[in-house]
């Protein structure tokens, strides 16, 4: 029911005015800001003073005082004294950089992933933001596509329940409560799979596919109540989605009862020229509006043809009012009538010291993302007093933040601060700490001083080899066709190796890296991400043992660029490959890789060893999968037990295995515990050949494990 004085300001405003409620600029349009920052491609758009007194929102438009002016500015000068809103990019916190949100999937920490949202939320709040363009929940399956960083992985379980515990953690219970902000989950729908991981290329999955792999955590965001949706770049079914009305007002409202704002991506109204499902920007603003786009974000085919549109009896008002009356009642839903700078504060805001609860709670985020993905010759921990050799071009560089890490007033932690930290310099060592260029600059290799580091580290205990690939080299327009480390940096990995000492591989990426060719050189291998402000901090916990790793991988690393897209929950094939029968030929098959990932998705290893043992599933009523886990280390450790279902055969083929659940035990040195899981039909159910939820009786493999590959697994008939 819209409030009296919500339809009262819509009765007001004439239809310009509506028009420019519905469109988003960045603070350049405001003449604030001439470092025209902006996440997309950029255009004069010659408007009209007494448009802009009019706009309704604002892009990226940050920092308290800044949104403080540019509020007071406008409600000086909007007729109907209408607040602005203010929307930013906050992926991976604002001040307080946190892990990229491909790390915190990793974590597989929810209670995590909804603190990491609550300090965003509050940071950004008091730089007075309103709505923040996250949580991305694309589903992913080719780490060619830089995106890939931004979001939580390749499962719509963990996806779903990562994204729901960060609207939780943003939004709260009340958007008018005091550090909360409203989410905006992206990119609707099925961004995440572009042909060849190339950004912004053709998306061209089944509808079932669409619904079964894509869709879920997007519908758990609704769920959660997410305030905001934002359409995607690519099409759906061969119509864009920012232009999809089956996709925007058939399933996101219709189905899944969405009332909340929508908004289109970085000129992607307009993009529906290019695409070719638009011939100009008036077909561009007519398909947009009739499909259910609420607000333009950063074209103006609704300010410049709606009035006409409306006119030649093209688009109905009624669908304009509609998307007024969402945005006036997201503003409303904020406070902003009552106090239109909500938490803006400036003493906050530009305080000298970061916060230091969140800076620790970064350290504690970031050490729970890592995963140690190899450990022999107990060459992990490190133990204080031991000669360290650091090379690398992530040795001391603190452009460790991730991509995406908008505002940047604080530097990282280093990897060589944050090992200072723990032992003393003078048992440090480096050498070739060069810094890795961008692929943007035409940087593809760090200066080969492999010799001097060799003769500069023999001598060292052990020697850590901080690799990766340039954080600029990710996010947004961030594809590469290799996934290789360059050539200089393998070459240093294996020559560290000719020292006789142990090697630790440390990678700093913002997606799974091709990492067969340095495993074996390495006696330990640490898939670092881009943990953010407190790096170093956090890998020095994990590489001393002060942290006892827990990370598991949201993502399958492959073996080669070659074997893109694998991921674990792919559908068996008329003719699966096996393994006990590796010379036939005429199977699902490489000739010269395997068909399975080099790390598969749930992997990851700790200083602890846990032992399962007591598998049983118990059917009845309701049907019970439960183990028993016991840490038969001497350290404390965490462990996340997996649940994985097969359905065995149904109207349309099913994926080899699916997570259903998981549980996160921290067991002490030598506790067992047991881990039971129910199993609902909800968790059986799935989309039939007419995209409807259905349930089949059948065989159904019920697993437990530690990995989507390492697991315990019991068939029963389920009616
Ligand atoms: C960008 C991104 C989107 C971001 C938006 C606003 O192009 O695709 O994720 O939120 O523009 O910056």
């Amino acid at each position: 029911m819209t409030k009296p004085f919500i339809q009262e300001l819509l009765n007001e405003m004439t239809l310009e005015e509506k028009l420019a409620q519905l469109t988003q600029l960045g603070p350049y349009y405001w003449g604030l800001d001439d470092t025209v920052d902006l996440t997309g491609p950029f255009k004069e758009l010659n408007i009209k003073p007494h448009i802009m007194e009019n706009i309704g929102s604002v892009l990226n438009g940050t920092g308290a005082r800044n949104v403080i002016e540019l509020q007071t500015r406008h409600l000086q000068t909007s007729r109907q004294k209408i607040p602005l809103l203010f929307m930013a990019d906050v992926i991976h916190g604002y001040r307080t950089i946190l892990p990229i949100p491909l790390a915190m999937g990793s974590s597989f920490d929810l209670e995590a992933c909804e603190r990491f949202a609550e300090i965003a939320a509050k940071e950004s709040a008091a730089a007075g933001i309103h709505v923040t363009f996250s949580p991305m929940t694309d589903l992913v399956r080719d780490p060619r596509w830089g995106r890939v960083m931004e979001t939580s992985g390749e499962d719509p379980y963990l996806n779903a329940r990562v994204t729901e515990s960060m609207v939780r953690g943003y939004q709260g219970k009340d958007l008018k409560e005091k550090g909360r902000i409203a989410a905006c989950v992206k990119h609707f729908a099925g961004y995440g799979a572009p042909e060849g991981g190339r950004e912004y290329n053709t998306v061209d999955v089944s509808s079932g596919v669409l619904r079964e792999f894509y869709l879920p955590a997007y519908k758990a965001a609704v769920d959660a109540g997410v305030a905001m949706v934002m359409t995607a770049f690519n099409t759906v079914d061969r119509i864009p989605a920012t232009g999809n009305e089956q996709l925007l007002r058939g399933i996101l409202r219709e189905e899944w009862g969405f009332n909340g704002v929508t908004i289109a991506d970085f000129n992607s109204v307009n993009e529906l020229i290019p695409h070719g499902a638009a011939s100009d920007g008036s077909e561009a603003a007519e398909k947009s509006l009739t499909a259910g786009v609420d607000i333009e974000m950063m074209s103006t085919h609704y300010l410049n043809h709606g009035s006409d549109l409306v006119e030649q009896g093209k688009l109905n008002v009624a669908l304009i009012d509609e998307a007024v009356i969402r945005v006036l009642e997201l503003k409303d839903a904020l406070g902003l009538f009552e106090n239109p700078f909500k938490d803006a504060d400036p003493l906050v805001d530009e305080a000298a010291e970061p916060c230091a609860e969140h800076t620790q709670a970064a350290r504690e985020l970031g050490a729970s993302s890592v995963v140690l993905l190899k450990n022999e010759n107990e060459a992990l921990p490190l133990k204080k007093g031991m000669k360290i050799g650091l090379a690398g071009p992530f040795a001391t560089s603190v452009h460790v933040l991730g991509g995406w890490a908008g505002v940047e007033k604080d530097t990282a932690v280093s990897l060589y601060k944050g090992i200072s930290q723990k032992t003393s310099a003078e048992d440090i060592l480096t050498a070739m700490t060069g810094e890795l260029g961008s692929m943007l600059e035409g940087i593809f290799d760090v200066e080969d001083e492999v010799e001097e580091a060799f003769n500069r580290l023999k001598d060292c205990d052990v020697i850590l080899a901080a690799v990766g690939e340039n954080q600029q080299d990710t996010g947004e327009g961030g594809s590469k066709s290799n996934l290789r480390l360059s050539a200089n940096q393998e070459k240093l990995i294996w020559r560290l190796k000719d020292t006789g000492k142990k090697v630790i591989t440390i990678v700093f990426s913002g997606r799974p890296l091709e990492l067969k060719p340095i495993l074996e050189a390495s006696d330990a291998l640490l898939q670092a991400w881009f943990l953010g402000t407190e790096s170093g901090n956090s890998l020095a916990d994990v590489l001393f043992g002060d942290y006892n790793p827990s990370g598991r991988l949201s993502m399958s690393f492959p073996y080669t660029v070659g074997q893109i897209p694998v991921y674990y929950n792919a559908f068996q094939t008329g003719r699966p490959y096996d393994p006990q029968y590796p010379q036939v030929r005429y199977v699902t098959r490489y000739l010269d890789c395997p068909n399975d990932p080099l790390f598969c998705f749930g992997y990851g290893l700790s200083y602890s060893d846990f032992a399962y043992s007591g598998f049983a599933v118990e059917e009845g009523e309701r049907i019970h999968a439960s183990i028993s886990v016991e840490n038969t280390s001497d350290c404390t450790g965490k462990e996340t037990v997996q649940l994985y279902i097969r359905d065995v055969s149904a109207s349309v083929v099913r994926p080899v295995k699916e997570m259903k659940g998981f549980r996160q035990l921290s067991l002490a040195a030598h506790e067992k515990q047991v881990v039971s899981f129910e199993i609902t039909k909800d968790m059986l159910m799935f989309y039939g050949k007419d995209d409807q939820l259905i349930f089949e009786p059948g065989e159904f493999d019920i697993m437990i494990g530690r990995n989507s590959d390492d697991l315990f697994t019991e068939r029963i008939w389920i009616g």
